[in-house]
């Protein structure tokens, strides 16, 4: 495969756990357990395919009206999650949060802020963790920043253009998103992305998370590969 057919930055929309779970007759944390273990072993998958950044949906903005056993399952997942994510770090990896970490427990939020920070010279591959996450917070956000810097003189507000909104993203260190993938049959976006999606493809498969494998993804990047991206020429 060419280089330029190679996305540079993939978005995986993790989704599907639950029902994989559920059809084990199983509680749908284990659906989650199972789904982070793809989520490191897809990390490798991607080095190994030649793609330089991966940003995955771990929970939403919305994903807080879950039942409370779910979101405590969820966290003590990534509690666990996150000693493997640093073994990764030693594997060059830079990791970058999206979302307000401000929500969660404060020891995964010092953890989090501290394999930013000493993964943040590591150049070989990026992977980008959206959790509570929303696309429309996102924007919410850039635009506060970019008021202030109006109100305090900074800035005017002729000087703001789409690059200058792009710098106050979570995404302002990563290539632009070439794909997005999500399994589990649902054909949406669920406030991931929203801006960076603009000119991204799509692709949608019907496997569930947990059984998503590295065939998977060369499929995704072959159809990836075989799309013409006009970005509104001819
Ligand atoms: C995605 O799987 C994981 C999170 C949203 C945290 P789901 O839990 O949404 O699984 P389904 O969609 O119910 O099968
Ligand atoms: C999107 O999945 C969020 C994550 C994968 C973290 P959801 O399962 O929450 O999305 P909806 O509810 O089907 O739109
Ligand atoms: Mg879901």
């Amino acid at each position: 495969m060419e280089k330029n057919q190679i996305p540079a930055h993939i978005g995986f929309i993790m989704d599907g756990n639950g029902r994989w779970a559920k059809k084990r007759l199983m509680p749908r944390n284990y659906g989650h357990s199972k789904g982070a273990d793809v989520f490191k072993k897809c990390i490798d998958w991607c080095k190994e395919l030649g793609i330089r950044c991966a940003t995955f949906y771990a929970f939403s903005t919305e994903n807080w009206s879950r039942p409370d056993d779910e979101i405590q399952g969820i966290m003590n997942l990534l509690r666990r999650y996150i000693k493997d994510i640093r073994d990764t770090v030693e594997k060059e990896n830079r990791i970058i949060i999206l979302g307000d970490i401000s929500r969660l427990d404060e020891d995964i939020r010092n953890d989090l802020i501290d394999l930013q920070e000493i993964s943040k010279n590591n150049t070989r591959f990026i992977v980008g963790i959206a959790l509570n996450y929303g696309g429309r917070p996102e924007l919410v956000r850039a635009v506060k920043q970019i008021s202030q810097d109006c109100v305090s003189g900074k800035i005017s507000p002729d000087d703001i253009s789409e690059e200058l909104v792009e710098k106050h993203l979570y995404t302002s260190e990563m290539p632009p998103l070439d794909l997005i993938i999500r399994p589990s049959g649902e054909k949406r976006l669920s406030n991931f992305l929203i801006w960076q999606a603009a000119y991204a493809e799509f692709v949608f498969m019907d496997v569930l998370w947990p059984d998503f494998s590295k065939k998977d993804l060369e499929y995704a990047i072959a159809e990836y590969a075989g799309r013409n991206r006009r970005f509104g020429g001819i």
